[in-house]
């Protein structure tokens, strides 16, 4: 943590990385916390004073007392759901208006995007994304065409805009001849939202964040998804819809390049997807279900199935030097505990032909794997890396060569003290 930086913390694979975990651990040290992109999409699972929290579009630093939270410009949210997510949070005793505010430039997510996410994926046939369906590229799309709805305009005239843009949702659907939908219920809720919304600071983060940065106060850029799902540098089309990477942070942020300090790039100690796409190092097998079923693979936001593999070397590198990763966090490495062999995929091979950097179409590329043996041995109750075995530090001192960037944090459980910086 560095006066007056932002420092990003980013999954670079496929997200759902242990972000929560992290941040949790991390937002002690700093004066904001801020959200770039994405919106309810997320699920950052945060264990805090002994219950759950899934947060989807409030940064992780809500539980903190005095810290400032912002859902910045890149960002897109829902008020329905942002107000249950919200609510849940006041509840449980914590003081969200003086702690969070809201760019007025993030843009609405309405409940005709939601529909339209569904129509889209649906006329997509078997080339679904597998989105989650929380309307996340019709937004985008809308902000990109420059139709959208922003949160400051729930500041005024905002029936009149809302209107217009629902009608115009639903001349698309009809068009798509997608009829299949009701949101009656969901749109009192959704206006609701809006009621709420209008209760928070609706502010210009970035000039805040601007000014924040020049008196010196640290803060971190808390990420979204992952690299492979960033819209320019994922497996497109199978991929999120904002910029993940921590060429995000400037953009979604109102930050400038220089003020980014330390990007901390967030790994599985294996891979996980959800979602539709390629994925090489895949498992179909008995271990891909093995690592699921020990590792909870399961989506928070959805609930389904994540697909499972080993560790990707040729999208972690990928990764490190398209967000400019300075340090490593290995996260679930307890995951691998009773694997005998664990398998690194170091190239990508097809047709014959063989590539060690990600490739620009990353359909129908099978794994090179290179193995390595497993510890055996539990973790999760080490505290100090002078604990680890000696495959492990092998494990790590592999990655570390081969990425050509130190791994400084392995989670070896899910609790915050099973936490260990080197
Ligand atoms: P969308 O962001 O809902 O449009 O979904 C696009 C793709 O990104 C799908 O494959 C989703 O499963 C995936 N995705 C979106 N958000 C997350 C996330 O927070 N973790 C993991 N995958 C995600």
């Amino acid at each position: 943590m560095r006066k007056g930086k932002v420092d990003a913390l980013l999954g670079i694979v496929f997200g759902d990385e242990g972000k929560g975990k992290i941040v949790d651990v991390f937002t002690p040290e700093y004066d904001i916390v801020a959200r770039f992109a994405g919106g309810p999409n997320a699920g950052h699972t945060i264990m805090f004073e002994g219950k759950k929290f899934v947060l989807r579009s409030i940064p992780s630093g809500i539980f903190d007392e005095g810290k400032l939270n912002i859902i910045g410009n890149g960002c897109v949210i829902a008020p329905d759901l942002f107000m249950q997510e919200a609510k849940e949070l006041e509840e449980a005793g914590y003081d969200l208006r003086s702690r969070l505010h809201i760019s007025k430039r993030a843009h609405l997510i309405l409940p005709t995007h939601r529909v339209l996410d569904r129509a889209y994926e649906a006329a997509k046939g078997k080339n679904k994304v597998g989105t989650t369906g929380k309307g996340i590229g019709p937004t985008y799309s809308e902000k990109a065409s420059r139709t959208g709805l922003r949160v400051g305009d729930i500041l005024e005239n905002f029936e009149e805009k809302y209107e217009a843009l629902k009608a115009r949702h639903e001349r698309t659907l009809r068009d798509l001849n997608f009829s299949d939908y009701d949101i009656t219920e969901e749109e009192r809720l959704w206006m609701q939202g809006i009621d709420y919304m209008r209760q928070f600071s609706l502010t210009d983060t970035e000039i805040e964040l601007g000014k924040a940065l020049k008196e010196g106060k640290s803060v971190l850029a808390e990420g979204a998804q992952g690299t492979m799902l960033d819209i320019d540098h994922g497996t497109y089309p199978y991929v999120s819809s904002s910029n993940t990477v921590s060429g995000g942070v400037c953009t979604g942020l109102g930050v400038a390049p220089n003020a980014i300090g330390d990007v901390f790039g967030i790994f599985k100690a294996y891979s996980t997807r959800v979602g539709s796409g390629p994925f090489p190092v895949e498992l179909l097998d008995e271990t891909g279900d093995r690592i699921r079923q020990i590792g909870h693979e399961y989506g928070a936001v959805t609930g389904r199935n994540r697909r499972c593999g080993w560790l990707d070397l040729v999208a972690l590198r990928y990764a490190i030097m398209i967000n400019g990763v300075t340090q490593l966090i290995m996260m679930k490495s307890d995951v691998l505990d009773s694997f005998a062999e664990i398998k690194v995929c170091t190239k990508y091979t097809k047709n014959g032909a063989s590539t060690e950097e990600m490739p620009y179409d990353t359909d129908g590329w099978q794994a090179v794997y290179e193995t390595l043996p497993g510890w055996q041995t539990d973790l999760t109750k080490m505290t100090n890396e002078k604990q680890f075995p000696q495959e492990l530090k092998d494990y790590i001192a592999y990655i570390e060569r081969a990425t050509e960037t130190p791994i400084t944090i392995i989670s070896v459980g899910p609790d915050r003290a099973q936490t260990i910086v080197r």
